[in-house]
């Protein structure tokens, strides 16, 4: 399936991103990101037109990049502003391509359709990794091998944390007794989630490491904003108190396809307690990794590998009750490309129109 162009993809957390030049490959397109003299980050094409060496593998020169092969120099807009070989003649042929691109929220963003339909006000934004007065917590990455699809269908439900992860960041059905998880389902404003909720429980090994609660009432509404940006707004308050007091994890989970069967998962996590204890973050990106890299990524992998490139609903999956949000998200996902593939070939759409009609 085509992906959806018309959206603003995470690129690099804006904390990693230097005059560096960094090679990312998002929607199948090669991108090189840096940051010009200034500080403001740059997003082009990612291979040199003369011999296709990676622009990563050159030097940035004030607000320029120096092919590392020939030596060929480009300014921030693509064009290619010196030829250090014969008379210096430059082929209309050498040039990039610049991409749209933001820093925001404590993220790197490109736009990867149309320019004219860049509008910076559509990236989500969360303070909780900016605001460092009232919340504390750490970013990562993770390459997957598999269709970005299945990462999503992984976070937006939640109820496979109980039994891929009952030592890091779920809780073993055996200590939650017959409290089981109450699950519900909403579509607001084009934005899908998941809401899991759970009374009486004790705290997830990740929890308990900065929580006092040995019991409490736990909450854990996922959000997707499409095509692949997830939120989750997690809290374990004591029993009976409203959601969203008490000790608050929220993070956010930036899928983005690099191609058909591989993507990139860009994820950071905060919490509202313990703030200047960075021993602590260290713990906490510990349990992270492991629940990402060692229980869900391999899991996701062998999915991928036992779907063998086959079609989701074409293998008639059994449905149950939970796997609203993720078949909501798959169809209205399918439904926007649709319609931007359809667009494409008349005039291009913006991607709220399509947005929320898909949904409608
Ligand atoms: S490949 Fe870039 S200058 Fe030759
Ligand atoms: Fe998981």
């Amino acid at each position: 399936m085509p992906f959806l162009q018309n959206s603003w993809y995470c690129a690099s957390w804006s904390k990693d991103l230097t005059s560096r030049p960094v090679g990312i490959r998002i929607l199948d397109e090669d991108l090189v990101i840096y940051r010009r003299a200034d500080g403001v980050p740059v997003a082009m094409t990612g291979i040199c037109p003369h011999r296709f060496a990676p622009l990563s593998l050159g030097k940035v020169d004030g607000d320029d990049i120096i092919c590392g092969y020939h030596g060929l120099r480009f300014d921030p807009h693509g064009a290619c502003t010196h030829n250090p070989h014969g008379k210096g003649m430059v082929p209309p042929r050498a040039r990039l391509t610049p991409y749209p691109v933001e820093d925001r929220s404590g993220a790197i963003w490109v736009w990867m359709g149309d320019p004219e339909h860049a509008n910076a006000s559509d990236i989500l934004s969360f303070d909780f990794l900016t605001d460092t007065q009232a919340w504390a917590g750490f970013s990562g990455y993770l390459h997957i091998n598999s269709n970005y699809q299945l990462v999503i269908d992984n976070l937006l439900d939640l109820t496979h944390a109980a039994y891929l992860h009952p030592n890091s960041v779920g809780v073993d059905p055996k200590l939650r007794g017959d409290r089981k998880l109450k699950y519900k389902f909403s579509v607001e404003d084009g934005v899908i989630t998941s809401d899991y909720s759970v009374e009486g429980t004790p705290p997830s090994p990740l929890l308990r490491l900065w929580t006092d609660r040995e019991i409490g009432d736990i909450y854990s509404p996922i959000s997707l904003h499409l095509p692949s940006n997830l939120v989750l707004d997690l809290s374990m308050t004591d029993r009976g108190m409203a959601r969203g007091t008490g000790s608050r994890m929220p993070s956010v989970h930036l899928i983005v396809p690099e191609t058909e069967t591989s993507c990139h998962y860009f994820y950071a996590l905060s919490r509202n307690g313990r703030l200047d204890d960075p021993a602590l973050s260290e713990s906490m990106a510990n349990i992270i990794r492991q629940a990402f890299v060692d229980e869900d990524e391999p899991m996701i992998r062998a999915v991928h590998d036992a779907m063998r490139g086959r079609d989701f609903f074409a293998l008639e999956p059994a449905i149950l009750e939970t796997d609203a949000a993720g078949l909501t998200a798959r169809r209205a996902l399918a439904k926007l490309i649709k319609q931007e593939q359809a667009a494409l070939k008349k005039s291009p759409a913006g991607p709220s129109d399509a947005l929320t009609e898909s949904l409608s």
